[in-house]
Order: structure tokens, then C-alpha cells, then sequence
């Protein structure tokens, strides 16, 4: 009998694959269909600090200054109050959400700045998260802002969730920093329970005969696996909070190689929006094929065995590797 369970941040997941924020997650009906087809674990939709913040000027701008006085975000989010349900709506999801289903149910904050909205997070525990994903999603464009601020600023925001929080806290990251290792620790010490490795940007489109910037939203290629897979292999062991995969977790295998590489779980959203949530039954059912044909018990036996500490080759994962490929692809092209 395959053992499929895992913990991640403390929680007990019957296997280890979660569904990660999107609208797969926003109806209690969808997240029961999840259950039902054995997903480990779901986090909701994403809550946004604009949203948090537009609601308490939108009661301030009433009381004190006029409908059309509050700044910028007036102008260009004024459907996003009620998007995912809006904060309110958030709340009562999270807790219908408990009531129906016994998988960990994980609320996601989108932010970027430590500001006062990060005191919602508790009603989000309070309404009855299991724990809290906080993505962190910031552009920054402005040329005299260095990246030694922007981590402080990150860590500041962690630190404070964390003052505000007894449940886990997970944190979102994108790839875009140079010195990945460092800055997962510094988070990590901040009081991250968790690292999710890595946020995909949605970057925009240009249409040439327009003239437009254009929002795009591709969902993601199994290809993208490999830049999670080289992080997490190189981070685990190194910090002590565990680490999530998501980004091109498509098949069982790519399950397999997240945990082998140091993850505790995987997560999936395009692959479950292109094949249907029934689709999990088969890559559950091709990791337990797998892991009974190469004689594996359980997932925690295979975690972090092909990481960066473990694998017999440790370069596998640095510079002289690098090398080794570009010299190798010279080797293959056909002589003319
Ligand atoms: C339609 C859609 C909506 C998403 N909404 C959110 C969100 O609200 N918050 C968030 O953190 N990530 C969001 N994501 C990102 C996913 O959670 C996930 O990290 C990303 O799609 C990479 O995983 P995948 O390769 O399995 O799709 C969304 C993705 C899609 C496709």
C-alpha cells in the first residue's frame, strides 16, 4: 500500500497535490468537485491589498471626502471590490468552505506593501483558514527603488502577518531575484511557514497595428517545471520552512520530480483547466503505478532525494553544469 500523504506547514494532506489560487478554487462546489477527485488541499483565489485598501477609503471618501476624492486606485479598480467576491463574500466562502469539506483550506492575500490591510488576515483566520498564502506581487519600475529596499520591504510585510497570525503563512515568490537563496532565507527568518516557488507574471502583449499594450494570460508549458524544480533542489535543507512547486506541475511526474527535487507539495492550476479536475484521478493513479514499479513506500521517502544536498553531484545544479550543457549541445549538432 503506497503511502501518498504528506505534511506541508504542519497540515496533514492526504497526497501531496494542491490546487493552487485561481477560480478553480472560488465556490464551495468547486472545491467540494476537488475533493471529490482527490486533490490534497486548495487555496482560494487571491484577496488584493487593492481591494482591502479601496474598501476602507471608499468608507472614509463617504464620511469625510466626497466620492471622488480618494486616490488613484479609485479610478482604475473600481470593479475589483467585488472581485472575488469581494472581501466580505471572501470571508463567507472561507468558512462555508470549512463546513463542507475536511481538506486544508488555504486563503491567499496578493500583496506588496506592509500596510494596515494586512490586519484582514485575521479575520481570515478567524472565519477559519487553515493557514494563509500571501503572494507577492510587485513590479517595480521606479529606477531609484534597489533591491536591498524592495526585500526589506518584502520581509517587513512577512514580519508583519506574522505578528498578526497563529495559523501557517505561506509566501508566494517570483523568480526575479538575484540572489534566490539568500532572500528565501531572509524570509524564511521572517516567519514564513512555507515558500511557494514561483509565481508566473502575466506580462503584457504588444499589438503592433493598434498601437495597445494588451493583457495576456497564457497558461503554463510542463517546460516551466525546470526553473522550480533548480530552486527548490538547491533551497531545501537550507531553510526551514518547507517548499511548495507551482508552475508547470503537468503530469504525475511532474509531482514526482517536485518532491524528489525538495517540495512537500505540488500545485496545479492550468494543467486542471485545460484537462478538467477529473483529470487528477490519472495523475494519482500514475504516481502510485510509478512508485510501485520502482519500489517507493512513500512521498515522504522521496523528498528532497534528487535536492542539491543529496544527489551525489551537487555541480548538477551550478556554473560548471552550464558549461557542461553548452558543450554538449556543440557535440550533438550534425558536422557540415
Ligand atoms: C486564471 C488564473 C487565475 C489565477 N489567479 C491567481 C490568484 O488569484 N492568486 C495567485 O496567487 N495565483 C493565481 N494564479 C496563478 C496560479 O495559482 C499558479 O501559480 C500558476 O498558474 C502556475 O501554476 P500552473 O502551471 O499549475 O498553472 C492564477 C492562474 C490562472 C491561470
Amino acid at each position: 500500500m503506497i503511502d501518498l500523504t504528506t505534511t506541508y506547514m504542519g497540515l496533514h494532506l492526504k497526497n501531496p497535490i494542491v490546487a493552487s489560487a485561481s477560480p478553480l478554487c472560488d465556490s464551495v462546489d468547486k472545491i467540494r468537485f476537488l475533493e471529490e477527485h482527490g486533490i490534497g488541499a486548495v487555496v482560494l483565489p487571491s484577496l488584493f491589498e487593492e481591494q482591502l485598501i479601496l474598501e476602507s477609503e471608499s468608507v472614509d471618501a463617504d464620511l469625510s471626502r466626497g466620492a471622488e476624492a480618494f486616490s488613484e486606485s479609485s479610478s482604475f479598480l473600481p470593479e475589483l471590490g467585488d472581485y472575488n467576491l469581494g472581501p466580505e463574500g471572501y470571508l463567507e466562502l472561507i468558512r462555508k468552505a470549512k463546513k463542507s469539506v475536511s481538506i486544508p483550506v488555504i486563503a491567499s492575500l496578493n500583496g506588496s506593501t506592509p500596510g494596515g490591510w494586512v490586519r484582514y488576515a485575521r479575520e481570515m483566520e478567524q472565519a477559519g483558514a487553515d493557514a494563509i498564502e500571501l503572494n507577492i506581487y510587485s513590479l517595480v519600475t521606479d529606477p531609484s527603488r534597489t533591491a536591498a529596499e524592495v526585500e526589506k520591504d518584502y520581509c517587513a510585510l512577512v514580519r508583519k502577518l506574522r505578528e498578526n497570525l497563529q495559523i501557517p503563512i505561506a509566501v508566494k515568490l517570483s523568480h526575479f531575484f538575484s540572489a534566490i537563496s539568500n532572500f528565501a532565507s531572509h524570509i524564511d527568518t521572517s516567519g514564513a511557514n512555507a515558500l511557494v516557488l514561483f509565481n508566473r507574471f502575466y506580462q503584457p502583449d504588444l499589438d503592433i497595428n493598434q498601437l495597445e499594450v494588451v493583457p495576456s494570460l497564457t497558461l503554463s508549458h510542463p517546460s516551466e517545471l525546470l526553473l522550480r524544480l533548480h530552486w527548490t533542489a538547491v533551497i531545501y535543507g537550507r531553510i526551514s520552512a518547507d517548499i511548495a512547486v507551482t508552475g508547470g506541475v503537468h503530469r504525475s511526474e511532474d509531482v514526482l520530480k517536485s518532491v524528489m527535487a525538495g517540495a512537500s507539495v505540488a500545485m496545479m492550476t492550468s494543467a486542471l483547466l485545460q484537462n478538467g479536475v477529473p483529470y487528477l484521478n490519472a495523475v494519482l493513479s500514475g504516481m502510485i503505478e510509478w512508485m510501485e514499479e520502482h519500489e517507493y513506500e512513500s512521498i515522504k521517502q522521496m523528498r528532497g532525494s534528487m535536492s542539491q544536498r543529496n544527489v551525489p553531484d551537487p555541480a548538477l545544479y551550478e556554473r560548471a553544469n552550464y558549461m557542461r550543457v553548452l558543450s554538449s549541445y556543440t557535440l550533438r549538432s550534425p558536422s557540415r
